[in-house]
C-alpha cells in the first residue's frame, strides 16, 4: 500500500522544526520509500535504505536519520539493539526512532519478546516507558519524547536545546505575541496604531477610513482593540517582561527534566541570554530561581495553587480546563507540568487541557469539533499521572451518549478569532438558566434538557423549536 502523506515520526519531526529546508534526511529501514518521496516533493533532499525493498542503496549520513517502525519487526533482540545502533551513527544532528506503543491490548502468540500477529507477523510492542528506557540503553543518552512510541536522539546539543526551549514554551507558546507583532508590523495595523498615538485613544472604526480591511485581516472590531491595546499598552510591557522570566523558568526547568545541565548562559540561544540579562543581576540568579522553580514541581499543592490562579481557561469541580490557544498564558508551573507530562507521553494532539485539581494530573483531551460544534464531543482522554510517569487512555468515539462541553468562551481567551460566537451562546443558555443544572455534562442528557424546554442549537445560537419531532 502506498502512502500519500509522511509517517507520523516523520511529521512530528517537520513539526517540530527538525527537518527544515536545506537539512538531509536518511531513512534507515525506509520500506517502499513513502517518505522520501514525500520529502523529495517538498525539496527536502532525502535518501533511505531497506534491506526487503531498496538493498542496493547506500547508507549516507544526513542531518536527520529516521528508524520509523523498523524496531517492532525485528525479532531477535541482539539484532534490534545493533539496527538502532546502526542508525544512529549516520545521524548528524538527530535520529528519530518510532516503534509501535499499543494503548490496548494486541492479540496473538508469544514469540521471542514479542508477538506473532493473526497476520503472522512479528510484532514487539512497547509501552512507552520502555520504549524510552530501550532507546537510552542502546544510544547512551536520554532521548526526548516526541509522541506515543516516537523519540528524538540529539546529537547536536544546540538543535536539543532548541527543540527543549519551543517543546516547553508549547506549540502555541509564539502564536498570541506573533498576532500582536503580525499587527504592529503590518502596514495597515502600523497606520491604526500611529493614527491612535496620535489621538492618544485608540481610533473609532469610522474615524480610520481602511478599518474594514483591517478588520478583514484582523478580525471583529473587539479583537482589533485589544491587539492595538497590546501593542500600545506600557502595562503589556510589563507583564511581558513577567512573562519572559516565565519561560526562562519553564525552559530550564524543561533542560534540567531532560537531564541537561546548563552551566554557563553561553550554551543558551542568543535571545535567551539576553532576556537574562535583561531580567536577572547574573546568571548565577537566574539559575538559582530556576532550580528552586524547577523542585516546587514535586509539590502537587503549588501547582494546584498555580491554575487556581490561572487567568485563563474554567474552573470545574476544582480542575482547570483551557484550550491549546491558552497554553502560553497558562502559569509557569503548570507549563512545566505540561512538559512533564510530554516527557511521558510526547507531544500530543488535544483540543482542551485538564489540569486535575489534586496537581497530579494532566488530560489532554480531543473535541475534534471544538471550533464549529456549539457542544463538541469528547473524543478521546490521555490522561498523564506525573507522580507515577503513567498515562491512561479513554476512547469516547464509539459513545452514543460522550462528554460535551459548554461556555466555550471560558476555555479560550478574548483574542480567539471565535471568542464572540462562543460567548453570545453563553449569554443565551445562562438567560435561559441551562448552564447552572447538574444533568447537561453528556450529549444525550443535553439533548433531552433542551428538548423539555422546547429549546434547539443551531450554529452557535440559540433558537425556539419550531415543532416537536414526530413521536413514534
Ligand atoms: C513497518 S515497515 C516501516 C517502513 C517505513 N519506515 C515506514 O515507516 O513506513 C518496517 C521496515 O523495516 C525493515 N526492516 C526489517 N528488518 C530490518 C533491519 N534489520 N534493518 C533495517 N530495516 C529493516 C523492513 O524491510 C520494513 O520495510
Amino acid at each position: 500500500m502506498r502512502r500519500f502523506r509522511l509517517s507520523r515520526p516523520v511529521a512530528l519531526a517537520w513539526e517540530h522544526g527538525l527537518i527544515r529546508s536545506g537539512a538531509s534526511v536518511f531513512d534507515y529501514g525506509c520500506g517502499r520509500g513513502d517518505d522520501i518521496r514525500y520529502l523529495r516533493e517538498h525539496d527536502v533532499a532525502a535518501s533511505g535504505w531497506d534491506p526487503h525493498y531498496r538493498p542496493a542503496n547506500p547508507v549516507e549520513a544526513a542531518d536527520v536519520v529516521n528508524l520509523g517502525y523498523v524496531l517492532n519487526v525485528i525479532e531477535n533482540p541482539a539484532e534490534r539493539a545493533d539496527v538502532l545502533r546502526k542508525a544512529l551513527a549516520p545521524a548528524r544532528r538527530v535520529l528519530v526512532v518510532a516503534v509501535r506503543v499499543d494503548r490496548g491490548p494486541l492479540s496473538g502468540e508469544a514469540f521471542e519478546d514479542g508477538l506473532v500477529t493473526s497476520r503472522g507477523g512479528f510484532q514487539k510492542v512497547y509501552t512507552q516507558a520502555e520504549f524510552l528506557d530501550y532507546v537510552e540503553s542502546v544510544c547512551g543518552c536520554k532521548p526526548a519524547p516526541a509522541g506515543l512510541g516516537v523519540a528524538y536522539v540529539f546529537k547536536d546539543p544546540a538543535l536539543e536545546r532548541e527543540y527543549l526551549a519551543r517543546a516547553a514554551l508549547g506549540r502555541s507558546a509564539f502564536g498570541r505575541r506573533f498576532t500582536i507583532a503580525e499587527f504592529e508590523s503590518s502596514e495597515l495595523g502600523a497606520a491604526y496604531l500611529s493614527f491612535a498615538r496620535k489621538l492618544a485613544r485608540l481610533p473609532r472604526p469610522s474615524e480610520f477610513p481602511q478599518f474594514a480591511a483591517l478588520a478583514e485581516r484582523f478580525g471583529s472590531p473587539r479583537r482589533i482593540r485589544k491587539l492595538a491595546d497590546a501593542a500600545l499598552d506600557p502595562a503589556e510591557i510589563e507583564s511581558l517582561r513577567l512573562q519572559k522570566r516565565e519561560d526562562f523558568l519553564v525552559c530550564y526547568g524543561a533542560m534540567r527534566l531532560q537531564g541537561m545541565r546548563v552551566t554557563r548562559a553561553a550554551l543558551l540561544p542568543a535571545e535567551t541570554q539576553a532576556d537574562i540579562r535583561s531580567l536577572w543581576p547574573s546568571y548565577r540568579a537566574a539559575r538559582a530561581e530556576g532550580e528552586r522553580f524547577l523542585f516546587s514541581l514535586g509539590d502537587p499543592r503549588q501547582a494546584a495553587a498555580a491554575a487556581q490562579a490561572a487567568s485563563v481557561g474554567k474552573r470545574v469541580a476544582g480542575s482547570l480546563y483551557a484550550h491549546r490557544s491558552a497554553e502560553e498564558q497558562l502559569p509557569a508551573l503548570n507549563r512545566l507540568q505540561l512538559f512533564a507530562a510530554r516527557q511521558i507521553v510526547g507531544d500530543t494532539e488535544y483540543d482542551v487541557l485538564k489540569l486535575a485539581a489534586d496537581g497530579q494530573k494532566v488530560s489532554f483531551l480531543r473535541y475534534p469539533g471544538f471550533d464549529n460544534d456549539a457542544h463538541p464531543c469528547l473524543q478521546s482522554s490521555l490522561a498523564v499521572y506525573l507522580p507515577r510517569a503513567d498515562y491512561g487512555f479513554r476512547d469516547f468515539s464509539h459513545s452514543e451518549n460522550p462528554p460535551i462541553l459548554h461556555r466555550k468562551d471560558a476555555l479560550v481567551d478574548e483574542t480567539y478569532p471565535l471568542y464572540q460566537k462562543f460567548a453570545f451562546l453563553t449569554r443565551q443558555e445562562e438567560k435561559r438558566a441551562l448552564l447552572s443544572r447538574p444533568d447537561i455534562g453528556r450529549k444525550r442528557d443535553w439533548e433531552k434538557v433542551l428538548r423539555q424546554a422546547g429549546l434547539e442549537v443551531r450554529g452557535h445560537r440559540l433558537f425556539r423549536r419550531k415543532s416537536w419531532p414526530a413521536g413514534p
